[in-house]
């Protein structure tokens, strides 16, 4: 949910505004993962004094902050470690107490920045302030640092990563984090447990490092002064939880070398998101659950928290695949209208090598080694939030249609909450932009605990539902910045398509139907150029609801998913009340809202059911509705004089909804514009929602 920003430097030489501006320009890049303050921690002009700055609000307030505290800007460093987050509040409102970095004394001897959740932070607490510390804020992350300078205040001689595996283990939840000590100047410590953290790594010449493997190296003995000190710890925590003989196995990683051993100038760069690191570098590592980084005198040394042989003892430094100008907003006033109007390259960015409509085949490389299980299969289902739930609610039906596996759509939370039953034949989709959100991770981990087959189908690469499933598809959409998912939707609903055409692809008597669609495919990104033309007269139609308290969204059959991701695309970006009804439902109460003054917009386009929906319409109109209807184009049944409409091109019946979503998020965008609200980031939301 939030977002954490660290920069640690090595024999690089930068002065202060560089460090300032490159942590606060981090964070800006993170905004839209939480955005009610932001704070940073950085050395202060002192040995051991630290210079923190918080404010509420977004992090152009922060920036303000620190040049009204005036900081000496030209003050040199060849190493420093800073640290940065943008908050988003679970635990305490926001306000500048209860912003990160967060403290364990007055002195700052140690600071922490933390995104997730410490499940077990009042035993913690409780436990520490029974050893006389006194907390300051309202937030799980204080215990981190406190708990830190606890254990260090017991044992001054302790290595910075033996300490940071003390400290981790006794926290329980979800977790990344970065830690910062005077104690230790000029080192990081990264940690992830369940919540996504990369670290970039710039060197000054190009070196040999930059391509090779990190790889651990089998557990080393300790030395017996190592040995001592793990005695000693172990003491310490006897205080806090039984001992653990974990710490008393190191693991080691290879440092970042130059090639005859001398540690080289380097830079790191640490966040929750490679796309506030990629300006900076593009070789990046991710850390897995569990790892223990510890960034010292240009070196990166990767611990495990346990001895574990199950983990790959590998972290691979990979290139990042986006550009800047992927994450800039272009010629764009808001991220979600960019987003909005990538979506003829980003469908094709889906099917790209993928689907070949002269030879009528399908290709999911990531799948094809589980094609014949899913097969067999005795049901598929499709697990997700919000607007990714509404995706798998849309291709549902071709699901069945194509598959004839009985399908279930579930809502990641729902499922949970119902503890549903999962069996080893069953297998289980999860759909997700960020593969991070913690429902959909935690329904994943329930599905594996059963010995479900999991597929994912997530944006982000590298992200815990991409890593944690078996198998699964990258719908390469590209970074999606503004908070309301628009082309992630459009992206995985194609992907889902040409996996159902994939698993269908050995029926002979659905061979015409998978070539009309693989057909209809080939098109959508032209059809989606041309519906992107009604912008201007979507801009003004919304005019009209100004004022307005509530809209009615109505659609049947697959277009109830439409109506469905239209109303949320309404509802989160520009406030208004809007509700999605399934068509078919409206004479079973909705109707008596029904009056000359309710806005209502009617999706009515052609399919099998299309009689059926225009019953509705003549309900609405008998009762004196005026709906604004989305129909296909030059359709006669609705002639221009009588009817207020947006026509867009016609498609396969199950590829309409593709289509009919855009002037849904166009009249979401313009409403929120409209009412001069934030677009990208509207109020009480966060972009990936990493909390339960
Ligand atoms: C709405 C929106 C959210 C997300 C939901 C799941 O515009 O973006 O409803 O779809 O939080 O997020 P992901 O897809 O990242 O799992």
């Amino acid at each position: 949910m939030c977002g954490i920003f660290g920069y640690i430097n090595y024999l690089v030489e930068k002065d202060r505004k560089f460090i300032l501006d490159t942590l606060v320009n981090g964070l800006s890049r993170l905004e839209y993962r939480g955005y009610d303050s932001a704070g940073l921690a950085i050395d202060g002009d002192k040995k051991n004094e630290v210079f923190a700055f918080k404010e509420v609000g977004k992090v152009a307030k922060l920036k303000e902050l620190i040049v009204e505290s005036n900081p000496d800007l030209t003050k040199v460093f060849d190493s420093h470690a800073g640290i940065a987050h943008t908050r988003w509040a679970t635990h305490g409102p926001p306000s500048r107490i209860n912003c990160h970095p967060h403290r364990s004394d007055p002195k700052w001897d140690f600071a922490v920045v933390h995104n997730g959740i410490i499940t077990n932070y009042k035993e913690l607490k409780a436990l520490l302030e029974g050893k006389g510390f006194r907390f300051e804020t309202e937030t799980d992350t204080e215990v981190i640092a406190k708990l830190a300078k606890y254990i260090y205040d017991a044992h001054p001689d302790i290595e910075f990563p033996v300490l940071a595996k003390a400290v981790i283990k006794e926290l329980q939840g979800a977790f990344g984090l970065l830690l910062k000590s005077v104690h230790y100047p000029h080192e990081i410590i990264a940690a992830r447990k369940g919540s996504p953290l990369v670290i970039g790594v710039r060197t000054a010449k190009k070196m040999k490092v930059d391509f090779v493997d990190v790889e651990f190296a089998e557990d080393v003995p300790l030395s017996a002064e190592q040995a001592s000190q793990n005695v000693a710890l172990k003491k310490a925590n006897n205080l806090l939880a039984p001992p653990d003989k974990s710490l008393l196995h190191r693991s080691q990683s290879r440092a970042f070398l130059s090639d005859d051993g001398v540690p080289m100038p380097t830079e790191f760069f640490l966040s929750s998101d490679p796309s506030a690191i990629v300006e900076h570098t593009k070789k990046v590592l991710y850390l897995e659950d569990d790892d223990i980084a510890h960034i010292h005198e240009g070196s990166l040394n990767i611990h495990r928290l346990k001895k574990d042989d199950a983990t790959s003892k590998v972290r691979t430094i990979q290139t990042l695949e986006i550009e800047l100008q992927e994450i800039m907003k272009g010629r764009f006033d808001h991220f979600m209208q960019k987003e909005i109007f990538e979506q003829p390259e980003s469908v094709v960015n889906a099917m790209r090598g993928r689907l070949d409509i002269p030879n009528k085949t399908v290709t999911l490389g990531g799948l094809r080694q589980y094609m014949s299980t899913i097969r067999r299969c005795r049901r598929i289902i499709f697990i997700a939030c919000g607007t990714s739930y509404h995706s798998c609610m849309a291709v549902r039906g071709i699901f069945e249609e194509l598959t004839e596996i009985p399908i279930a759509v579930e809502l990641a939370s729902d499922f949970l909450d119902r503890s549903a039953p999962v069996f080893r034949d069953d297998t289980c989709v999860f759909v997700s932009q960020s593969g991070e959100t913690a429902d959909s991770l935690m329904a994943l981990r329930y599905c594996l605990e059963r010995g479900a087959l999991t597929v994912g189908i997530v944006n982000v690469v590298g992200s815990s539902i991409s890593l944690l499933t078996h198998c699964g598809v990258h719908i390469n959409a590209g970074p999606e910045i503004g908070v309301a998912s628009t082309k992630a939707y459009t992206s995985q609903f194609v992907c889902m398509v040409m996996f159902a055409l994939s698993l269908s692809e050995d029926r002979a008597s659905k061979q015409r139907r998978r070539e009309e669609i693989m057909e209809g495919l080939g098109k959508v990104s032209d059809q989606f150029t041309e519906i992107l033309k009604l912008d201007q007269s979507i801009k003004d139609m919304v005019l009209k609801f100004k004022d307005q308290k509530s809209l009615l969204l109505l659609g049947r059959g697959a277009q109830h998913a439409t109506a469905l991701e239209g109303a949320l695309k309404i509802k989160e970006i520009s406030y208004l009340h809007c509700e999605a009804v399934m068509s078919g439902e409206l004479k079973h109460g909705v109707l008596a809202l029904v009056d000359e003054e309710l806005p209502i917009v009617m999706i009515l386009t052609r399919d099998n059911i299309f009689a059926k929906s225009l019953n509705a319409y003549q309900q609405v109109i008998a009762r004196g509705g005026r709906p604004i209807i989305i129909c296909n184009k030059d359709d006669e049944e609705f002639p221009a004089e009588k009817t207020e409409k947006i026509e867009v091109p016609r498609t396969v019946d199950c590829l309409q909804g593709l289509l009919n979503v855009i002037p849904l998020q166009l009249m979401a965008y313009w409403l929120a514009v409209n009412a001069n609200l934030n677009v990208d980031m509207p109020r009480n939301l966060a972009k990936s929602v990493t909390v339960e």
